[in-house]
């Protein structure tokens, strides 16, 4: 549940539910469709550096490096150690986290997505309930796949005929806007695109996402949030939290760099 905690008026003395605050930054180049070097270097390491200057197109370096940066700089924001100080260790999915030698009593959990023309960091800024996850995912419509083809082979049954019902000029948005939800909601297991697309079912009217298998949670552990934030992106974040915690979401939308 997105909302703020407050004492219940007509049970002053009733437990207060636990609230995690999260930020989530979405961001876009200032002009054009950026590059590596517009952003800031001294938000990137040495092999962050190198792996942005490394892409063949200088918008998926851009992209790149402007997702880690943002990182970076949301860590230092949030959790006071210099944007540098951070060291990062896989989860054994290709998932990073953060390394938990640099905060040993609770290390933040973040997730970064990276696509044409936007980058987007969400974090946790405060302490962790056990079992929280998060994920996040941005896409840009700017190609023009077979839509319908990709959710019958990809998507459940039901997420499928979903989109088959919709009207030809609203087909690409909307299975972009539910392939960002599951993937966001992928990412926050940690499997990525290892979790099978067809065994849980997303929604968006209202967003919700269910499993078939008991081992994700049941529904109502999940928040999933997602925006249009501007004509070509859709964004999504899935939130996996104890049954009960309250989510204070910041959202930031950010031009240039950190
Ligand atoms: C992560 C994945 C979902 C990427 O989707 P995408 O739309 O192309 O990329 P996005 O921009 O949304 O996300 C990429 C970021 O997600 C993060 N990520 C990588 N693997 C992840 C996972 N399993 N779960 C959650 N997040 C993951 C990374 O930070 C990555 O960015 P980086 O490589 O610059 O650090 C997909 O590539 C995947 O599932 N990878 C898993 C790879 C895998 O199975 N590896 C097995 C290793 S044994």
């Amino acid at each position: 549940m997105f909302s703020t905690a407050a004492k219940n008026p007509f049970a002053p003395n009733a437990p207060v539910p636990q609230t995690l605050k999260i930020v989530l930054c979405t961001l876009v180049p200032d002009g054009g469709e950026g590059s590596p070097e517009a952003i800031n270097p001294r938000l990137l390491d040495g092999p962050e550096r190198e792996r942005a200057a490394r892409f063949v197109f200088a918008r998926d370096g851009w992209s790149y490096a402007a997702a880690h940066a943002l990182l970076r700089a949301m860590l230092a924001e949030f959790h006071g150690l210099p944007p540098l100080a951070w060291r990062f260790r896989d989860n054994g999915h290709g998932r990073p986290e953060v390394d938990p030698a640099i905060t040993p009593s609770s290390a933040p959990r973040f997730n970064i997505s990276h696509t044409h023309g936007m980058a987007v960091c969400a974090l946790t800024a405060g302490t962790l309930p056990e079992g929280f996850e998060i994920g996040v995912d941005a896409e840009c419509l700017d190609r023009s796949p077979d839509c319908q083809a990709l959710a019958d082979r990809y998507f459940s049954s039901s997420e499928s005929e979903c989109l088959r019902s919709l009207p030809p000029a609203k087909l690409d948005a909307e299975f972009l806007r539910l392939w960002t939800l599951k993937e966001a909601v992928a990412k926050a297991t940690g499997l990525g695109l290892g979790l099978d697309f067809r065994t849980f079912q997303c929604s968006v009217n209202p967003l919700s996402v269910a499993f078939d298998s008991p081992g994700w949670g049941p529904s109502n552990a999940w928040d999933l949030q997602n925006w249009s934030v501007d004509p070509r992106h859709w964004v999504s974040l899935a939130v996996r939290r104890p049954p009960g915690t309250l989510i204070n979401l910041e959202v930031r939308h950010l031009r240039g760099t950190p």
